[in-house]
């Protein structure tokens, strides 16, 4: 009777999101009677390629033809859980699960595309699959339970050519029952979007918990071969605004990365090099990217994720689209004074005293280093002033000498 009863309700609340969610696909992996994840999803693929006239894109959904693929697996000794949802012609879309004791994520993204095919991708110049991937597209929850994300996020892989936009997000990986939890994990987005509307009464902000400036830190990445390729030394602030556990309100939480604790990983590409941190439950990836014509290099995104004890919910967050930390290839790009990098919404970092060479490291040590704009307008601040008093003076002198001139000549008349 009960059984019944709740699968019931399971089955009304699972039209309605069907009556809510138009274009969600439904895809489930199964090994024999076990089900492993359930994803229920909307995808916009955004995809840029070469045509005879120049870069064209192409913009389609997934269709609602989309099924479950022959790469999904349930995973196990050592094969990560997948989902690789085939459409069209031969196009896929998988989600590369990972998880700890406590939380699991989507930690590889990819998406595969056949230039081939001319009417999602008319006039290309090439044919063929093209691979592009990501890593910690920021999709993470508790383990047993589902991860929720109503609102659009949009996730870039193999820089910005191909983008894709999630919305309708109801999922879960490692799963043990046949049904999607009903306790979720809440993405930052639609927590913003709940709490946010039904608060009419002005909120008084809580009291920031004091933290002083972080202890600086040297973060290296090293090459297979050993050699140092990417060098990094900053201390590291995070500012995430989420809902809080003890306050039930949106809160902006500080964090101060200690270098001691912290592990760092990372990557060094060709263009692209990325630094990662794992403090605990916090996750911070820096990408750097470098343009070869330009020989110019800059932060081209971040990707976080933390499961702090006031945290209503996992968060994570990332953006692929930010231009900050611009330099020259070849040299090191400093920045004495604090800057707050904003990278999302609810999402912030502040660097402190920062020296970083993501490219061409020579010798274990920085090149010649570029400042950043606000440390040579600080460093103006003192000329300015200097300029200034030394105009003083010299007025002062010069109305003096001319007032010693007067009186003397004062003298000779009488
Ligand atoms: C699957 O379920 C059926 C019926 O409940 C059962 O007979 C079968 O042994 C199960 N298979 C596995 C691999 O568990
Ligand atoms: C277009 O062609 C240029 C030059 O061959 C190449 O560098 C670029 O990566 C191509 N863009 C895409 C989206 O394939
Ligand atoms: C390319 O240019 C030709 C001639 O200008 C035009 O007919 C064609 O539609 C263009 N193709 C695309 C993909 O813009
Ligand atoms: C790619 O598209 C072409 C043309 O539609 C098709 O013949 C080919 O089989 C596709 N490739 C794959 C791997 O599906
Ligand atoms: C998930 O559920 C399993 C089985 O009930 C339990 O062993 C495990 O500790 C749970 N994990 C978390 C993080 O709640
Ligand atoms: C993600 O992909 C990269 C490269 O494609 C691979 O080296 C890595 O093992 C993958 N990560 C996971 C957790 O599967
Ligand atoms: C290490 O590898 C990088 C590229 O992977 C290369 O540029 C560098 O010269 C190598 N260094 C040594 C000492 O082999
Ligand atoms: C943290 O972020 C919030 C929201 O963006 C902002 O109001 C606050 O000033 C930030 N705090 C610090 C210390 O950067
Ligand atoms: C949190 O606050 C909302 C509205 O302010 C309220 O509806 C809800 O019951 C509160 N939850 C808890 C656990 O106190
Ligand atoms: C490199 O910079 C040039 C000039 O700003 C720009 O046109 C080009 O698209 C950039 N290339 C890449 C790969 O971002
Ligand atoms: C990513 O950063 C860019 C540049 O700062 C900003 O315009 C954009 O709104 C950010 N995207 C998100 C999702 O916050």
């Amino acid at each position: 009777m009960f059984v019944t009863q709740s699968s019931f309700s399971a089955g009304v609340c699972f039209s309605l999101v069907c009556l809510v969610v138009a274009h969600a696909v439904t895809f489930e992996v199964k090994e024999g009677n076990t089900t492993c994840i359930i994803a229920e999803l909307d995808a916009n693929f955004t995809i840029a390629y070469n045509t005879t006239n120049g870069t064209n894109s192409a913009v389609f959904m997934l269709p609602a033809s989309a099924a479950v693929g022959t790469g999904s697996t349930c995973g196990g000794s050592g094969v990560p859980p997948e989902l690789a949802v085939s459409f069209g012609d031969g196009h896929t879309l998988s989600l590369e699960f990972s998880s700890d004791n406590r939380v699991y994520s989507v930690a590889n993204l990819s998406v595969q595309y056949n230039l081939s095919d001319s009417s999602t991708f008319p006039q290309s110049t090439s044919t063929g699959l093209v691979s592009v991937t990501t890593n910690a597209p920021g999709m993470s929850a508790r383990l047993n339970s589902t991860y929720r994300c109503l609102s659009a996020a949009a996730v870039s892989l193999g820089g910005a050519g191909v983008t894709v936009t999630f919305s309708d997000v109801r999922m879960e990986a490692y799963m043990l029952g046949a049904n999607l939890s009903i306790d979720e994990s809440v993405c930052s987005a639609d927590q913003k979007a709940t709490t946010v509307a039904p608060t009419q009464t002005p909120r008084t902000t809580p009291a920031p918990v004091p933290t002083g400036d972080p202890e600086r830190g040297s973060y290296n990445v090293t090459n297979s071969n050993g050699t140092v390729c990417l060098l990094a030394t900053m201390g590291l602030q995070l500012n995430i605004t989420h809902l809080s556990k003890s306050q039930n309100k949106t809160v902006s939480e500080l964090m101060n990365l200690q270098p001691n604790r912290a592990t760092v990983t990372g990557s060094c590409g060709v263009t692209v090099t990325t630094l990662t941190l794992t403090e605990d439950q916090t996750n911070l990836s820096f990408t750097f990217t470098m343009n070869s014509t330009t020989q110019k290099f800059h932060l081209s995104a971040v990707n976080v994720s933390a499961d702090w004890p006031d945290m209503t919910a996992p968060f994570s967050t990332a953006n692929s689209s930010l231009e900050y930390f611009q330099g020259s290839v070849g040299r090191s790009y400093m920045c004495s004074s604090k800057q707050m990098l904003a990278v999302t919404s609810t999402f912030s970092i502040n660097t402190f005293r920062l020296q970083l060479q993501p490219f061409n490291v020579t010798g274990n040590q920085f090149a010649a280093a570029e400042e950043c704009r606000v440390d040579q307008e600080n460093m103006l601040i003192p000329i300015i002033v200097g300029a200034a008093l030394a105009g003083l003076v010299l007025i002062v002198l010069i109305a003096y000498l001319i007032g010693r001139k007067r009186t003397h000549a004062g003298y000779q008349t009488i």
